[in-house]
């Protein structure tokens, strides 16, 4: 499947690698976070989830505060969360330089990016692999971030959906056509093996969790090595 996906031809100026917190051991996050020093890594993934939208728990606005005072590294918040809207400015005093809320937990969703830059912070959209792309074109130009989910959100250590990859292309495109800035991000089961399918299909960040965290040889490793899978085409951008 990913071989029928159309190639975007990737003249960003940089492929970008966010680690996601969600595959590190929960017990030790501090050094999670510093062991990404000098990765190369350009944002932390902050996983936040309700046991509703989707069936985990994991970090609240406290987990993030703390975090603020561990990192430099922007903090980009991706709500697994019904009712997002409640809690947008709880996240954006606790620290979050981001905040992704879905699709199918918004229904007036281009209010809700807007309240998120209103707050100073980027806004994101995503879509679920049940969603269409089209789901995102009316609300790109107030997207920040356009976050494909290639799983299905809650846990980490999923295959990526390969299907999903033919939405990255059809999002870039509509960002194209609109002459938009916004970022494609790419969410789930990404790792050596499908980094570069990713980029390819237009996808400019790429999240990675158990791929990062989970290297034998520690989370800059692990940076590293989708870094090198992207090969030429990294070098190209
Ligand atoms: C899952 C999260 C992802 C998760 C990805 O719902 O949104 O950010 O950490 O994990 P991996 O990279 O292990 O597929
Ligand atoms: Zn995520």
């Amino acid at each position: 499947m990913i071989g029928t996906v159309p190639r975007w031809e990737p003249c960003r100026d940089a492929i970008r690698i966010a680690p996601s917190l969600l595959a590190a051991d929960f017990g030790r996050l501090s050094e999670a976070v510093h062991a990404l020093d000098g990765s190369g890594a350009e944002r932390l993934h902050i996983d936040v989830m309700d046991g509703v939208f989707v069936p985990n728990f994991t970090f609240g606005s406290d987990t993030v505060r703390a975090l603020r005072s561990e990192t430099k590294l922007p903090l980009e918040l991706h709500l697994m969360i019904v009712e997002p809207d409640r809690h947008l400015r709880t996240f954006a005093e606790a620290g979050a330089d981001a905040i992704t809320v879905h699709w199918e937990a918004c229904p007036q969703l281009h209010r809700t990016l807007t309240a998120i830059r209103a707050l100073d912070c980027r806004a994101g959209a995503a879509i679920n692999p049940s969603t269409p792309a089209v789901a995102l074109t009316d609300v790109l130009e107030a997207c920040d971030l356009a976050l494909v989910m290639t799983i299905d959100p809650g846990f980490g250590g999923q295959r990526l959906i390969e299907r999903t990859l033919v939405k990255v292309h059809e999002v870039r495109a509509e960002i194209e056509r609109q002459k938009l800035a916004t970022e494609v991000e790419v969410d789930g089961g990404v790792d050596t093996g499908t980094a570069r399918a990713c980029v390819e299909a237009g996808a400019d960040v790429l999240v990675a969790g158990t791929a990062v965290f989970h290297h034998r040889d520690g989370p800059a490793a692990g940076v590293s090595a989708l870094q090198s899978a992207l090969g030429d085409t990294i070098a190209g951008a």
